[in-house]
């Protein structure tokens, strides 16, 4: 039991949420739920990311000012989370009071320490990455590698942040700390950063005024990155609270996508390290969701909107699917088919399929109350296994891997039914003792579920009998076999997941 602080990334508000900030997000959801499971007292940030030329020209295009922009935009992430049923603890907007505090006390910080210069530049950007490129990243010499348009030549007074004096710091520190970045192969990738050598980089702008100004040179204003990763910071008190602060940082992971690894795992430890902050102890990195190949974005026009998914598919389903069909950090194709064979596959035939027949034989054969299970049951094992794996796949940030692990439960519990016939004995003693070890399997079930998809186990609890929400049990103690007392209505009810044709 601890603190647990997990952030996602703040999202731009050029664009509205879409199917890869919801899979970010949902991953961050389920994984801050696991630890609400484990009695940890969980800090679950996310929120927008407002300023910069992006957004000052998306809101000229609507014919708003950025603010105005901002605040038609902020409001759709929040609503599209609560739809998600994210449970976030806060949401940071980049235009708050607060954000602003915060971001003024890291640049002076990092100023007084000597790492942050004015110098001149120039050189080719991209306003959709907002970054700077050299000729060699450019696809065909003249196009940005992410966004495939050509870049654009600029050239003014900045202030920069020293980031080539941390290399030997951040190779130190990462040495000192291994695992730190999962999966682990994108850790690798970090150090290959870092070995490369590290350029400084510009933290400010004077050709644009949507933004924070640096205190002690308000013309210039921050530049988005040095902005946008304070959010982290600002959030859990940084520069107005610090005792507050100092309960939360250093944060336990950054959710992060692939994309904005270097930012968050390289210059943000530094700038940290330079203003005399703990590095974060964790980034779990994920890879891309592409849809046809490509990376979901507004400009590619292969958006997918997870509203629309939720719609139709349901949102445990929609939820799961994110969850289990790809390995966390790597690429994932999502496909509609995909997404309608897992929820008939998991959801539909096993899980689903497990519920209906247990409360079927239940109601025919037990007179409609659950019996309890035996202590010696041939299940329990394959729960402890499942609770074993589950765990240490959170641990680790897979979920496709708990919920596999979770998911061998249900299959065992299932062939556990077909080996023993219920359906087919006479009441008594022998098939209460097999109903019971099945309900208790899907208590446990219900519970390591639960991360994963909320209501569908809070429905599973109910209709076996069980009171109080699945969300207040605590592990280990609610995953060791026994705790379903039986004499409890079991309820048959609508099927959990009908079916559905590709
Ligand atoms: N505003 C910055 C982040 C600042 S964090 C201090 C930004 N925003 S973003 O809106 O472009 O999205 C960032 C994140 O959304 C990605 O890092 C990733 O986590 C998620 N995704 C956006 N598109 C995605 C996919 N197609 N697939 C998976 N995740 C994606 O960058």
């Amino acid at each position: 039991m601890g603190r647990f602080y997990v952030t996602t990334p703040i999202y731009y508000v050029n664009a509205q949420p879409h199917l890869g900030h919801a899979y970010t997000t949902i991953v961050g959801d389920a994984l801050t739920r696991w630890h609400r499971l484990l009695g940890d007292d969980v800090h679950f940030l996310t929120g927008t990311d407002e300023h910069g030329l992006k957004i000052q020209q998306a809101a000229d295009a609507a014919g708003k000012t950025p603010k105005e922009f901002a605040d038609s935009i902020a409001p759709l992430f929040e609503a599209a989370w609560e739809r998600l049923e994210i449970a976030n603890d806060d949401f940071i907007r980049t235009t708050e009071a607060r954000h602003y505090r915060a971001v003024e006390t890291l640049l002076k910080a990092c100023y007084d320490a000597g790492d942050i210069y004015l110098g001149k530049y120039s050189g080719l950007y991209c306003v959709g990455c907002e970054e700077y490129y050299v000729e060699d990243d450019l696809t065909n010499g003249t196009d940005c590698p992410i966004h495939k348009r050509p870049v654009q030549h600029f050239e003014e007074e900045n202030y920069f942040f020293r980031l080539s004096a941390f290399e030997q710091r951040l190779l130190d520190w990462y040495a000192a700390h291994p695992g730190a970045i999962v999966p682990d192969f994108r850790g690798n990738e970090v150090l290959g950063f870092i070995k490369g050598g590290l350029r400084d980089f510009s933290i400010s702008r004077t050709s644009l005024d949507w933004g924070i100004p640096i205190p002690w040179d308000p013309k210039h204003v921050t530049y988005v990155w040095f902005d946008a990763l304070t959010n982290y910071l600002s959030a859990v008190g940084y520069g107005q609270d610090q005792q507050r602060f100092e309960d939360w940082w250093p944060v336990n992971y950054h959710m992060i996508g692939k994309d904005i690894i270097r930012f968050h795992c390289v210059y943000w430890p530094a700038m940290l390290m330079s203003a005399g902050l703990e590095p974060p102890k964790g980034w779990a990195v994920g890879g891309w969701l592409l849809v046809g190949g490509e990376k979901m974005s507004k400009t590619t026009g292969n958006v997918v909107n997870p509203l629309d998914l939720i719609d139709d598919i349901g949102l445990d389903g929609f939820r799961y699917y994110l969850l289990s069909d790809t390995p966390y950090g790597q690429d994932g194709d999502f496909t509609y088919e995909g997404l309608i064979s897992r929820y008939n596959s998991d959801l539909a035939n096993n899980l689903g399929n497990l519920l209906s027949r247990v409360a079927t034989v239940v109601a025919k054969k037990c007179d409609g109350i659950g019996p309890a299970p035996a202590p010696n049951s041939p299940l329990a094992e394959a729960a402890a296994a499942a609770y074993a794996g589950t765990a240490l796949a959170w641990d680790q940030v897979q979920p496709s891997r708990a919920l596999e692990s979770t998911w061998h439960l249900i299959r065992a519990t299932n062939a556990y039914l077909e080996a023993n016939e219920p359906w087919k004995a006479e009441p008594g003693p022998e098939v209460d003792r097999v109903m019971g070890d099945a309900l208790e399997a899907l208590r446990i079930v219900a519970v390591l579920a639960s991360p994963a998809v909320p209501e569908t186990s809070q429905t599973v609890w109910e209709r076996i009998g069980l009171g109080g929400a699945v969300a207040n049990e605590r592990l280990p103690h609610s995953a060791t076999w026994g705790g379903y007392p039986g004499g409890l209505n079991v309820v048959k009810g609508d099927p959990l997941f009908p079916r559905r044709q590709a």
